[in-house]
């Protein structure tokens, strides 16, 4: 749990033993069958890094690079997943009314985040089962969160399937670039459980890739990515 997580859960909600009963329904088409069809391996490539870090410019040229490759991919990103699987109260409320989004709704509390990043494992999982490489671009500032996808996905589906991308870019450029002007608002204090500002984020210890993304350009950051990816064998 992270550190804000909380013990105190109302009867109602809490975890019954074996209640409901859930059980694992094997595929028919297995992921080995799925992968013998195409030229390229399954996994996660997760991208991690401070907002403004270059996550998403350089997971979307990776995924451009691939696609001309003909290689099956998917980016889940982290400000478009937040609108969908871990939508914000506020959207949620819409639809839903008050008591649901306060229930589901992800905001960017300590605890919040440790969901969302659950969510996107879960769903990375689910496209690898499909034979995809999925490449996730979220800040995902806990070490204890991205561990526990990685267990998830290397217990599912084998050693060397999670690849950690730590796009390392200092928080002085990051704030400097501001593409969507909320380093602003997280100093003038409109925005609380900012990370880098009002909030820690955890650096990788040891990713497999590590990126300076205030130095190269995301085309170049994309190739070592992809060399990386090629050099692990996940295609040639
Ligand atoms: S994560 O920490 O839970 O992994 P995620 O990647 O989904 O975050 O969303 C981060 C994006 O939401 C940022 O790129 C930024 O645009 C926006 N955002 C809004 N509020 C915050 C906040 N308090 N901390 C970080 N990012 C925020």
């Amino acid at each position: 749990m992270n550190p804000s997580s909380s013990d105190s859960v109302s009867e109602k909600h809490k975890p019954q033993p074996d209640v409901p009963q859930v059980v694992w329904h094997h595929a028919s088409v297995t992921l080995e069958e799925r992968i013998a069809r195409q030229r390229h391996k399954a996994g996660v490539v997760w991208f991690t890094g401070l907002s403004g870090s270059g996550k998403s410019t350089v997971a979307n040229v990776v995924d451009q690079m691939l696609w001309k490759e003909s290689i099956r991919t998917y980016l889940l990103d982290g400000d478009n997943v937040r609108h969908g699987l871990c939508a914000t109260p506020v959207i949620l409320s819409k639809d839903h009314g008050e008591s649901f989004a306060t229930r589901f709704g992800l905001g960017f509390g300590p605890e919040d985040r440790e969901e969302n990043i659950r969510r996107v494992g879960a769903a990375a999982g689910l496209l690898v089962g499909a034979g995809l490489i999925v490449l996730t671009a979220f800040v995902s500032p806990y070490r204890n969160d991205r561990q526990r996808v990685r267990e998830r996905i290397e217990k599912e589906y084998g050693p060397e399937t999670f690849v950690e991308v730590f796009v390392d870019t200092p928080l002085e450029i990051c704030e400097s670039r501001d593409p969507k002007g909320l380093y602003k608002q997280a100093r003038a204090g409109k925005i609380a459980n900012f990370t880098g500002i009002s909030d820690p984020y955890e650096a990788p210890e040891d990713a497999e890739i590590v990126l300076q993304g205030g130095v190269e350009s995301p085309e170049t950051l994309a190739r070592r990515v992809i060399a990386e990816l090629k050099s692990r064998h996940w295609f040639h």
